[in-house]
């Protein structure tokens, strides 16, 4: 029988050949083509010709009760996770070095070990530092099964004999390797074999998986996010390296919501808990500066009160610089566009730099508003009233329009002695109460168009002069 003609297949765009090569022709990614195995060589089992099994149809209605949830008892964590651990689920931790991603998954397996089974292999460091670093953490004395390993061959083999543990962190999946295949560690197809490997096991011995990813230049886990549709969850543990907070996202659950974050403070000890970001967040605030502005925002469930700040300067014209820290540059573009457009102000000839204070990245529309605030405040020099919050997502024709859990988000500036709002106008049906109407001396001020918030600093002005 001739041989088998090898295939290569480009893993990003399906283009078939017949050489390797390091750049796909098709598709132009590099490092994306791997082997695949010729027909004859597919494992026992897999059917290569006719007449399969016929499978078994069910109704969906049905009684499944929701997976039995094991707490971290670190609240931040298990709600990201949708609340606590999923027996049998994988969940991929990405972020950047240096990020606290071990710190964390230390930290957890330690408090895990009082009541679970834990075992954490590290690929990165000796197992004297993290010893060191367990110590550090108070953890000293934790039952974690420890050990510094990288052969994926050796650690399912250890997982799989004896007792099944309850919860395994793998630190990290990149400085992985599986003998199965040839790539070195690292590559894209070492990372996926592991991953798969590593998950298998969780799934037949039934242990909640953790991996580690580190986030590559481009901002992907390992690649074309070759991991994520493997695993149940995604968390990205984010956060300015300068800055204590660090922030944990959900991107992606099948067992609870996404977008839920956790919020942590890096310490001497570790990473604690912040039960009250949006006092954390405010708290270097200074009022009655002009270019700040209050915006009351949700994180998953949870409302979240950021200081948006804004500065203009003037510049040479056609050399204008905008400058975005935790927002997204092209919804400042078109805020600005806006107000330029459709209230008449002048942004040209000015430099923009807009800032997300204390190292949040906020994702929501909500949050136009509030950056229109903070840009009028800036350009023309007078303050957004101490003690007012604002939200509400604008329009290209300038509207401004209603945003989700309007009550929520109100409560929490209430709680947090905030005594005025900015919010868009509720649409006529709704019975919510009016600008005339305070409510326990909370006064809401309706805004229908981003003009009306043009002119509270215009107005403010002309009673100035
Ligand atoms: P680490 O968990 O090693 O990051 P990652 O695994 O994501 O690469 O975190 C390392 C950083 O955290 C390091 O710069 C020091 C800091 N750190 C503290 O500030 N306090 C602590 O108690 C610990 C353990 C680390
Ligand atoms: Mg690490």
């Amino acid at each position: 029988m001739a041989k088998a003609q090898k295939s290569f297949v480009c893993q990003n765009c399906g283009n078939t050949t017949t050489r390797w090569a390091g750049k796909c022709d098709a598709c132009g990614e590099w490092n994306t083509i791997i082997e695949e195995a010729p027909r004859e060589n597919l494992p026992k089992g897999v059917s290569g010709g006719k007449g399969g099994r016929k499978i078994e149809f069910v109704d969906l209605k049905g009684a499944s009760a929701p997976p039995p949830r094991r707490s971290t008892t670190i609240a931040e964590l298990d709600r990201v996770c949708g609340g606590g651990l999923v027996a049998g689920s994988v969940i991929l931790v990405g972020g950047d070095p240096g990020i606290g991603k071990s710190t964390l998954l230390l930290q957890a397996t330690g408090l895990l070990a009082a009541n679970s089974v834990c075992v954490y292999v590290t690929g990165e460091e000796a197992v004297d530092q993290v010893r060191l670093r367990a110590q550090r953490l108070g953890l000293g004395d934790a039952k974690v099964a420890l050990a510094s390993a990288t052969n994926v061959r050796d650690i399912v083999a250890s997982l799989e004999a004896g007792a099944a543990p309850d919860v395994v962190v793998i630190d990290s999946i990149q400085t992985m390797f599986s003998d199965s295949t040839d790539s070195a560690p690292g590559t894209v197809t070492q990372v996926r074999t592991c991953a798969h490997e590593l998950v298998r096991v969780a799934k037949k011995r039934g242990f909640t998986l953790f991996l580690v990813g580190h986030v590559t230049k481009e901002g992907t886990l390992a690649g074309p996010r070759v991991l994520e549709h493997m695993v149940d969850t995604v968390l990205y543990f984010e956060g300015e390296r300068g800055h204590q907070f660090r922030i944990l996202r959900a991107v992606k659950n099948r067992f609870g919501a996404t977008d839920e974050i956790g919020v942590f403070e890096m310490t001497d000890a570790g990473l604690k808990e912040v039960l009250n970001p949006s006092a954390l967040f405010l708290a270097e605030r200074r009022g009655n500066v002009s270019g700040s502005c209050v915006f009351a925002g949700l994180e998953g469930s949870r409302p979240v009160l950021v200081e948006i700040q804004a500065l203009v300067a003037p510049t040479s014209p056609g050399q204008a610089r905008r400058a975005v820290v935790g927002w997204d540059s092209a919804r400042l573009g078109m805020i600005v566009a806006v107000l330029e457009a459709r209230c008449g102000l002048a942004f040209g000839s000015t430099d923009i730099y807009l800032n997300v204070a204390g190292g949040l990245r906020i994702q929501e529309p909500a949050a136009d508003l509030a950056v229109a605030a903070a840009l009028v405040s800036a350009l023309t020099g007078n303050p957004v009233p101490a003690g007012a919050v604002v939200f509400g997502e604008i329009g290209l024709s300038g509207e401004v329009r209603a945003v989700s859990q309007r009550d929520l988000r109100l409560k929490e500036a209430a709680k947090l002695g905030f005594q005025q709002a900015w919010i868009p106008r509720p649409p006529r049906t709704d019975k919510a109460p009016r600008a005339s109407e305070t409510k326990s001396g909370f006064a809401i001020k309706d805004i229908g168009h981003v003009q009306d918030v043009v002119s509270q600093f215009t107005a403010a002005k002309e009673k100035r002069s």
